[in-house]
């Protein structure tokens, strides 16, 4: 059973301090569970490997792995040389080799509810530039809930098989998937080339079954079906896999050397008749009516299925319309998984404490008595903010029917996909008598600034900006997090600690360290664990990122509404620091050039825009990037497609285009390398120009810049 937030191991391990949340660990506690993980994980591989007779379920030994990673998270010089870590997968995985897929395998983004169904036709309506009475089909299958595999045939044989792993790179199974009768070894009728995409699954029928098994010969029992599908596919040995029940629906395809067909419904025949499994419960819909109403046909039967579902794929169905629509950073646009709703459970709220994030966001955490949630152990729901707390929404219309929530009250909570978990309703049959509405603090209970509500915003904010410990701690936090520096050996505990002792306050302070602690290293070998070696390792963990790209940079800067894409969005529109810096400097908010170079850049609305161009005038912010950019070597963003023709070069639409829309127009090219923008200048390579274009051509004729209509633009990108 896992732990949401707080991470501690199950009871039955006796680990020395497996009730103790990792952020609590003292550094003597800390390596004493280590050293204590390292042999019961090294126990528990041998059992399982060499004896065949695990003594731990799947479920222990992740929770172990899992502590054994936080742990070490918190305190990386504390890792030891046998690290449980290093073992690529712990028992399972080491010694699966990683296959790069061709075509990264993504996931899905999701819909909730009807409206979230409806808005994604919309925007994909918006998209293409179709009106409401154009016909638009999408297909509509289950969403099967076990392990996604890419299958590569060649010359219509089996090659290679691989897990999704990280999307880019995954683990090589083919021996294991050579096992499952439902994946075909010879295709009868396929190109050259072709990966076929599916999921593994178990049925419910197997599962009960393979766990009787188990429980029988004294084995592991496997949580869910999901996890006995993982479990048995991932095995080094591919007989056992073969000893388990594992079948496979294949819904996708990666690289391909001709065409599957013209749609997603065709596509999917074909590999029906290729020998593969299908879901029987696909269906075509034209438009979000029928995808709903397939949805809840499916739902009704999802008691009966037999095999695990967790929603509805909905797909369109066009694949020329599918390859306009493209992909988002990690999710495609022409598609998205209708989840069905999550489980919930009763529980009491304990108390309702504040976090003061990195933006100085007051945010209200409930603490609750620990429930059990989709065999999920919850203990901390998000309360958004005072309004929802209220039961209003950010329009003061009510929610849960304008109920509020207060501190000792019922609530009824769930998670949603893989999300924090949220409150969904409270009880006031059950009120207590004395229970009081709760008011949100109006000071910052860490640094007692006011915390003020500015009008238009739902979040109370702290006004003490960087005097603001808990600010600045997050703000260095976020700084040193996994998709920013990432620094080694300097994870959050450690830029806790270092602040706390006054060594950093600001993120250029980590890049003086080294120098300021040339005569002060005294102090630091002094603490507990800090040696010669692990200080100058430390700092050499640190000048190794001196240089840093421009995305990794922005991103780091805790700029609010600027997250890992926005920054790469950025990075990739204004390719070097001085570009960019040049740009937020100039910016007028609303106006000008610069603005509306900035909010042209797909993806960049005005609320992010203003939050970045505010952020780089403000005084005190900008003296500290400048001193913090001042240690560092920033690479130049590359442009992403570098072999394309336009790739490099500034293009501006104008005109009415005919065969795409200005948004789509705009993302292929940005896709190929080219930077968009919304004015003719001397910098422009390239007009497009489209029936009715006015001004624009006439400068760009004047300035001698090369002028095309939408055809020969598109003859040029390789899209004719
Ligand atoms: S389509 C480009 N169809 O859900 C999108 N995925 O949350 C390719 N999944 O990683 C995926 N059933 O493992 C698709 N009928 C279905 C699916 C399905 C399950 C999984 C898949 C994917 C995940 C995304």
């Amino acid at each position: 059973m896992r732990e949401v937030q707080v991470a501690t191991i199950s009871e039955n391990m006796h680990s020395p301090f497996g009730e103790t949340a990792v952020a609590e660990l003292t550094r003597d506690q800390a390596k004493a569970e280590l050293a204590w993980l390292a042999g019961a994980l090294v126990a528990a591989n041998t059992a399982y490997h060499r004896d065949d007779a695990p003594d731990i379920s799947d479920a222990e030994y992740d929770a172990l792995k899992r502590r054994n990673a936080a742990i070490e998270a918190e305190f990386p010089d504390l890792k030891r040389s046998d690290s449980p870590s290093d073992v690529v997968g712990g028992a399972i995985a080491e010694g699966f080799g990683k296959i790069k897929h061709v075509v990264r395998m993504l996931s899905l983004g999701n819909a909730f509810d009807d409206d979230d169904v409806r808005d994604f036709d919309q925007r994909i309506r918006k998209y293409l530039g179709l009106v409401d009475d154009d016909a638009l089909t999408y297909t509509a299958e289950p969403k099967i809930d076990g392990l996604s595999l890419s299958l590569r045939y060649e010359g219509g044989r089996l090659v290679q098989a691989a897990t999704r792993g990280d999307g880019e790179t995954g683990e090589n199974v083919t021996a294991n998937a050579r096992t499952i009768a439902d994946i075909p070894q010879k295709l009868k009728g396929a190109p050259d080339v072709l990966e076929v995409r599916g999921e593994v699954y178990m049925s419910h029928a197997d599962f009960a079954a393979l766990n009787a098994r188990q429980e029988e010969k004294g084995g592991k029992t496997f949580a869910n079906p999901r996890n006995a599908a993982a479990g048995s596919l991932r095995q080094l040995d591919a007989t056992i896999t073969k000893s388990r029940p594992l079948r496979f629906f294949a819904y996708a395809w990666g690289d391909v050397s001709a065409p599957l067909a013209e749609t997603q419904w065709d596509a999917i025949a074909r590999l029906a008749a290729m020998g593969f499994s299908t879901n029987p419960l696909t269906q075509k819909c034209d438009g979000p009516t029928q995808l709903i109403a397939h949805y809840k046909r499916i739902e009704a039967q999802r008691a009966d299925l037999g095999y695990d579902i967790d929603g509805v794929v909905y797909k369109v169905d066009d694949l020329a319309l599918q390859r306009r629509l493209g992909f988002r950073s990690t999710t495609p646009r022409w598609a998205v998984a209708h989840k069905f709703p999550a489980e919930l459970a009763w529980t009491v709220l304990e108390a309702i404490d504040i976090q003061v994030g990195r933006t100085g966001a007051l945010s209200p955490v409930a603490r609750l008595r620990p429930v059990t949630v989709g065999g999920v152990v919850v203990s901390n729901a998000t309360l958004h903010n005072e309004d929802y707390i209220a039961g209003r929404d950010g329009n003061g219309a009510p929610i849960r029917g304008g109920r509020d929530i207060r501190v000792g009250d019922h609530v009824q909570v769930y998670r949603a996909g893989d999300v924090i978990p949220k409150i969904n309703d409270v009880d006031l049959a059950r009120r207590p008598k004395d229970a009081k509405p709760y008011v949100l603090p109006t000071r910052c209970p860490e640094c007692g600034s006011d915390a003020i509500r500015e009008e238009g915003d739902a979040i109370r904010r702290c006004t003490g900006g960087i005097i603001c410990p808990a600010q600045a701690v997050e703000k260095l936090k976020h700084f040193v997090s996994r998709a920013a520096f990432d620094i080694e050996g300097l994870g959050a505990k450690q830029v806790e600690q270092f602040y706390s002792d006054g060594w950093i306050t600001t993120p250029a302070d980590i890049f003086t360290l080294r120098a300021r602690f040339d005569e002060g290293l005294q102090q630091l070998k002094n603490r507990e664990g800090w040696g010669d070696k692990s200080a100058t390792n430390l700092f050499d963990a640190i000048d190794e990122k001196r240089q840093i790209s421009l995305a990794r940079l922005i991103f780091s800067l805790g700029i609010r509404h600027v997250g890992e894409n926005s920054a790469a969005l950025l990075a990739n529109h204004y390719t070097s620091w001085a570009n960019f810096e040049d740009a937020m400097t100039t910016a007028t908010i609303g106006d000008g050039p610069a603005w509306d170079a900035l909010t042209s850049i797909d993806g960049v609305g005005t609320v992010m825009a203003t939050s970045v161009v505010t952020t780089m005038q403000q005084e005190a912010e900008r003296a500290s990037i400048d001193l913090l950019v001042a240690q560092l070597d920033v690479q130049d963003a590359e442009l992403r497609a570098t072999d394309s023709p336009v790739a490099g070069k500034t293009v501006v639409f104008t005109g009415t285009l005919e065969r795409m829309t200005r948004a789509e127009a705009k993302a292929r090219a940005e896709s190929l390398g080219a930077k968009v923008s919304g004015s003719v200048s001397a910098k422009t390579d390239i007009l497009v120009a489209g029936p009715g274009a006015g001004s624009k051509a006439k400068k760009a004729t004047e300035l001698g810049i090369e002028t095309m209509d939408e055809d020969t633009w598109l003859a040029l990108i390789g899209d004719a």
